[in-house]
């Protein structure tokens, strides 16, 4: 594993690291919710069993048993230690949204924290680049490390030296979103799919133009699977709705005067657990419409709006909308009253990543 600098190195977890890990997660997620993120539970008891679960999660990790190495299937864990205290750690999930050659995996860090005291001495970048090299030793030359960073984080400076860039927005909503009339807004049906496989398709075209090297290329036309596939996904969320306290998977869709279906967005929402506050954490995850068409533009509003007061009813307080990061829309959106910018999902090649410095 990476060394450093003298007395320093980062390493795969281990399960002698649980303690370290409880207070460097409590440490993050206190700060994060300081930096208008989720908001993190303060309660002693919380914490202590969250521990428990860590623990109990790191067991297996005792350096005799596998895994030995920083990933156990798809998920790595990296810690750092200065002077042989553990003082900072990185998670890692892989994951990969297409079949295409050159799409790829995406190595997308989690809870990235170097404690306090221990900063400004490299290993925030050590874990950055130690949790790019082994994932790319696990997923291959085309890997792309991603990162969701607070809006009101100024670590974006130390991501801009790794060679991140910014793929998506996450604004965050607060107040309800006024409505165009002639615009109707209602959960899709299967008997919607192939309009929305069409309004998907050009979404999908437009973030592929807008450089977004996540996915698969668009394909060249429409089939009668796609289809089959997004009407099969709206049944399915059609079976599951109310299964879970809490749970939503919708998605809604706007139809101007004449009946054209001009917008759609995939409405989720999730209870947070420990160690986070127990709060509704509720998205619009996908927002398809164009921004050149003024009908469409007016039903992504509607859908967002409708999105809000949903969000509202399952008692969010907030509503992340998620658009790429050259979508005018999403930039609209952000500039709404009660609206924030929450978080920039950022993304650099692993290559990119080991071949710079954190350092001017
Ligand atoms: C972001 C973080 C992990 C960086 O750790 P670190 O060990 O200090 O980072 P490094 O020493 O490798 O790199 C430091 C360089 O990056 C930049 N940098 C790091 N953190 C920065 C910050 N908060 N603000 C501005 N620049 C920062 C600096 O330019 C610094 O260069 P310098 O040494 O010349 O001052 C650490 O600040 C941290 O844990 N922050 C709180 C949790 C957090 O925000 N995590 C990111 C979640 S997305």
């Amino acid at each position: 594993m990476a060394v450093k600098a003298l007395g320093s190195w980062v390493r795969a977890v281990d399960a002698r690291d649980a303690g370290a890990l409880l207070r460097l997660h409590r440490e993050l997620w206190i700060d994060h919710d300081l930096r208008g993120g989720m908001p993190a539970a303060r309660e002693d008891t919380v914490w202590t069993a969250y521990g428990g679960v860590l623990e109990r999660q790191l067991s297996h990790r005792d350096g005799r048993r596998a895994p030995t190495g920083p990933f156990e299937g798809k998920l790595g864990h990296l810690v750092a230690e200065l002077e042989g205290r553990v003082v900072g750690q990185v998670e890692v999930y892989l994951d990969r949204f297409g079949f295409h050659a050159r799409t790829p995996h995406i190595a997308e860090l989690r809870s990235l924290i170097v404690t306090q005291d221990a900063r400004g001495h490299g290993l925030g970048g050590a874990l950055v680049r130690e949790a790019a090299a082994s994932s790319r030793a696990r997923a291959g030359d085309v890997t792309l490390v991603s990162a969701e960073v607070l809006a009101r984080n100024e670590a974006l400076a130390f991501y801009d030296r790794l060679g991140f860039r910014t793929l998506e927005r996450l604004s965050a909503l607060s107040a309800p979103v006024a409505r165009t009339p002639g615009i109707s807004v209602r959960t899709a049906r299967p008997g919607d799919a192939g309009e929305l496989t069409m309004i998907d398709h050009r979404t999908r075209q437009r973030r592929w133009s807008w450089g977004d090297p996540r996915f698969d290329p668009p394909s060249t036309s429409v089939g009668a699977d796609l289809v089959r596939l997004i009407a099969d996904g709206i049944a399915l969320d059609d079976a599951q709705r109310g299964s879970e306290p809490g749970r939503a998977r919708e998605e809604i869709i706007a139809r101007d005067a004449t009946g054209r279906l001009v917008a759609s967005a995939y409405f989720v929402t999730s209870p947070l657990g420990a160690p986070f506050a127990p709060v509704i954490r509720a998205e619009v995850a996908r927002l398809a419409a164009d921004p050149d068409d003024e009908a469409s533009v007016a039903g992504a509003f509607a859908v967002v709006g409708e999105a809000f007061e949903r969000a509202s009813a399952f008692g969010a307080r907030e509503l992340l909308v998620r658009t790429p990061f050259l979508d005018p829309i999403g930039a609209n959106l952000a500039e709404l009253p009660g609206a924030r910018h929450f978080s920039w999902i950022l993304a650099a090649p692993a290559g990119t990543i080991l071949r710079r410095s954190t350092k001017p």
